[in-house]
């Protein structure tokens, strides 16, 4: 591996990021500047997938570029992700590297904590994902989704990706704060889109008027209403997030404080929201572009006869389980991991020196060649039984990360998209209009910046899947 780096020669205009020590067997990583001041960000953020096959067919799966105000070192493949998140030697800090992106907004979070003071919160946070846990949230989702889907207005221009994000905001807010829909709620939920949007905003500084400013406000907002509601959620045993947090603890007795239940609460909600609001925008897009397979779920869906799921129903939908799979292979919605070198030491035969910043390419690794075949084609067969296409590499499959800091939420994640879609399967049909492709923009992963405008009918059977069938 390392003489296959060593003897690619890269383009003109790129230059070493560092010069590995004398008579050292690694490569150094090779990448360039870009544009002045902004680098390749307006590229990444306009098409990571092109861009990153292009560097990939140069460079091969380590290469440095300026984004995002610095320059990052982008690690695409398996292997390096393997390295990378499994971080056996302790090379890579979570910290140092998400800090200059969302420190401003989720300082003191799990995912911003390294080594024993991680493992400390999470021990905690842990408690609050357990199987009995996710069995009262999903009896509190289950009659949210259904007043939700209930005011959806069936129509031929219906913007999917808004009322997803209505509806998960509107669960979170019963499910993670344990309050009814209501003006404040609203309130809330406004100020917590602020702070969430600030943390990818592309000018990043507290200028008045700009995205930044309005997060930082409005993460002041969040906190003086969770402060606010901290002794009623200590005295009670409610079943939300909030009390849970608030309630939780370890075997040793290990309990969080009043600040860190507000920085955990904040950061939850962040980590649920977009996540779950994108797979299930993209899980419709599939299912509207391949009817058959909505079909198949919706036949699933009605042989269980129950009007919304159990959390033992879970595994009575096979073919949900795929395309969920499938949907978060090609749209990772948390498509790009950061981290910082802390020691030197190596990738992919590749010398990282201390101090350097990382870019995990989750999303590009699960739409590239040489580790899926036929990359941009749906097929959520791949993942059945028969094939395991997934099985190639431990870290192929990685929507979720790996190692100590793989996703907390990934059941409720999975279990809230299933619940969703189970109702709405029951309820509608939709399909997108000739022609129509999605308009994809990039966040923390690719989303609909279109809004997805599908065709939404009460339910009644649709046509039968076209020629295109099995294109993305
Ligand atoms: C489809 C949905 C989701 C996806 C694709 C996803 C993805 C991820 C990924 C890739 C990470 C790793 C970040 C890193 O290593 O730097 C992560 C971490 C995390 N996620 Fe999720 N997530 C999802 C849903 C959720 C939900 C619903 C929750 C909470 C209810 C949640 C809570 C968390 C937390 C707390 C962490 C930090 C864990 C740690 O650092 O120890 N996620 N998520």
């Amino acid at each position: 591996m390392v003489a296959s780096v060593v003897e690619r020669i890269p383009s003109a205009g790129t230059r070493p990021l560092a010069v590995p020590p004398a008579g050292s067997p690694l490569a150094p990583v090779m990448g360039d500047r870009g544009l002045p001041i902004v680098g390749h960000t307006i590229e990444f953020l306009d098409d990571a997938l092109r861009h990153t096959r292009r560097y990939y067919e140069q460079l091969g799966t380590v290469f440095w570029l300026s984004t995002l105000g610095g320059s990052w070192v982008q690690v695409i493949g398996p292997a390096g992700l393997e390295t990378v998140l499994a971080n056996r030697d302790g090379a890579f800090s979570n910290k140092l590297g998400w800090d200059p992106l969302i420190g401003a907004f989720f300082d003191r979070s799990v995912m911003l904590m390294d080594l024993q003071e991680h493992r400390h919160h999470r021990r905690i946070m842990q408690q609050a994902f357990k199987r009995e846990r996710l069995l009262a949230y999903l009896d509190m989702m289950n009659p949210a989704i259904r007043r939700g889907i209930a005011r959806w207005e069936p129509g031929s221009a219906f913007h999917f990706y808004r009322a997803a994000k209505q509806l998960t905001l509107d669960i979170a807010t019963e499910v993670f704060v344990g309050a009814q829909p209501s003006p404040e709620a609203d309130r809330l939920n406004a100020a917590f889109i602020d702070v969430v949007v600030a943390g990818q905003a592309i000018i990043r500084a507290d200028v008045r008027g700009g995205k930044w400013h309005r997060g930082l406000q409005s993460r002041r907002t969040l906190e003086r209403y969770f402060h606010s509601q901290l002794p009623a959620k200590r005295a009670s045993d409610g079943d939300d997030l909030f009390s849970v947090l608030c309630q939780a603890d370890t075997e040793e007795g290990e309990r969080f404080s009043d600040e860190d239940v507000v920085n955990h609460m904040m950061f939850t909600m962040m980590a649920a929201h977009d996540t779950s609001t994108i797979t299930l925008t993209m899980m419709a897009y599939y299912l509207a572009r391949h009817p058959a397979w909505q079909e198949r779920l919706r036949a699933e869906s009605q042989a269980l006869e129950k009007d919304a799921i159990s959390f033992d129903d879970l595994d009575a939908l096979p073919s949900m389980d795929l395309v969920l799979k499938e949907t978060l292979r090609m749209n990772a919605p948390v498509g790009t991991l950061a981290r910082q070198a802390i020691m030197d030491t190596e990738i992919d035969g590749h010398y990282i020196p201390e101090g350097t910043k990382i870019m995990l390419g989750i999303y590009v690794t699960q739409r590239m060649e040489p580790w899926w075949r036929d990359p941009d084609t749906f097929d959520p067969d791949r993942f059945s039984d028969g094939r395991r296409e997934d099985s190639s590499h431990k870290y192929a499959w990685t929507p979720f990360g790996g190692g100590s800091h793989k996703c907390l939420g990934m059941h409720f994640g999975s279990m809230e998209v299933k619940a969703i879609m189970h109702q709405l399967l029951l309820r509608n049909t939709w399909r997108i209009h000739a022609g129509y492709e999605p308009v994809l923009d990039y966040g923390t992963g690719p989303f609909p910046g279109d809004g997805l405008p599908i065709e939404l009918r009460p339910l009644r059977p649709i046509a039968p899947e076209t020629s295109d069938a099995k294109s993305s």
